[in-house]
């Protein structure tokens, strides 16, 4: 079992990331943290909040708790993407419950006055409490989002990135942009952040768009979630209310991001499920092919900045001694297995 952190900006693909962190084996879900990103930081707390509620996490997991984080980058100012995600960061979802109910509310980490308990201190708290645990756990921290949160975990614990086991991370690009030639969104939004976790003296993985432009819901793979017979569910048998409505939410959510991509990338069969694909690495790495390579970010340049400037011919002569400066510090996925993968979203 791995102990996992994920923080996220949901964003629709975003919420099949916590779909399958709360129901992925190999995963013990510690808690969430929400950055701003594809929507507010008000907008993306609350929408984890309420994938908790209707992914069922109150029969798996009803301890978990969302702690909301950032609500801008380190430097730059917050950019949202409402060409793609609606204004609220889940727009067209239906069967959610309403962002200010108490199926919504009761998911946020309170402390003893009523006050949030904020990302970097649950974090903090959640790597501590599973390294004291003794028994050689280590917390895997998953970001699909802008890096922000990661980063102040970065700068103000230094002392407990030994007990963090590895950063993944859903970002970048080989050569390749979504949010302008060569920048892909997440980085783009906080690329100072993002920085600073690649400098960071940990293992990382990231999952570039050159991989999630792979896992496309083709409208086939659309059709089996509403299928009853979809396994691990005998054939033919009837389907309980709350996977009925699950099916419909999930149906909803990849129809509007089907048509976002449509109409701003032209993607025609369907949308890339890039933030899923983190959770997916976490649980079953053996689906994912990757080269470790050194990694930075374009801080300052007038066409490439938030570039992901990975060193496939090595010019920096950087080694495999550690994680931070000096060394090749990522491990880039290059592919992953679509049917295990789709296979593993069904299951
Ligand atoms: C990333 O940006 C957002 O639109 C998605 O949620 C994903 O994390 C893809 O570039
Ligand atoms: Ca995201």
């Amino acid at each position: 079992m791995k102990c996992v952190w994920i923080d996220v900006d949901p964003g629709h693909d975003d919420a099949t990331a916590i779909l399958l962190a709360l129901h992925s084996p190999n995963i013990t879900l510690l808690g969430i943290s929400t950055v701003h990103g594809n929507a507010s930081s008000d907008w993306t707390m609350r929408n984890a909040a309420r994938c908790l509620h209707a992914f069922g996490a109150s029969s798996c997991y009803p301890d978990v708790r969302i702690y909301p984080g950032a609500s801008k980058p380190l430097l730059r100012p917050a950019k949202h993407d409402p060409e793609i995600h609606g204004i609220d960061g889940l727009g067209g979802v239906e069967g959610l419950p309403d962002p200010e109910s108490a199926d919504v509310v009761r998911w946020f980490a309170k402390d003893a006055d009523g006050e949030y308990i904020r990302a970097l201190e649950g974090l903090a708290r959640a790597v501590k409490q599973t390294w004291n645990r003794g028994d050689g756990h280590k917390t895997t921290i998953i970001s699909s989002g802008p890096m922000t949160n990661i980063a102040l975990f970065v700068a103000v614990y230094p002392d407990l990135l030994d007990a963090v086991d590895e950063f993944v991370f859903m970002g970048g690009g080989v050569g390749l942009g979504n949010r302008s030639a060569v920048a892909e969104y997440n980085i783009l939004c906080d690329p100072h952040a993002a920085q600073i976790v690649l400098d960071a003296p940990v293992k990382k993985t990231m999952i570039p768009i050159n991989v999630t432009h792979t896992a496309i819901v083709t409208r086939a793979i659309q059709a089996r979630l509403l299928s009853p017979a979809t396994p691990p569910q005998d054939a033919g048998a009837p389907l309980p209310p709350a996977a009925t409505n699950l099916r419909h939410t999930l149906d909803t959510l990849i129809r509007f991001f089907a048509d976002s991509y449509k109409s701003t990338f032209g993607f025609n069969e369907g949308p890339p499920l890039h933030d899923a694909l983190t959770v997916a690495y976490v649980s079953m790495p053996e689906l994912f092919k990757g080269t470790r390579y050194r990694v930075d970010i374009e801080l300052t340049g007038t066409h490439a900045s938030g570039e992901t400037v990975v060193d496939v011919w090595n010019y920096q002569s950087c080694d495999e001694t550690g994680w931070g400066p000096g060394n090749k510090n990522c491990i880039v996925t290059q592919s992953v297995d679509l049917d295990g993968f789709f296979t593993f979203f069904h299951d």
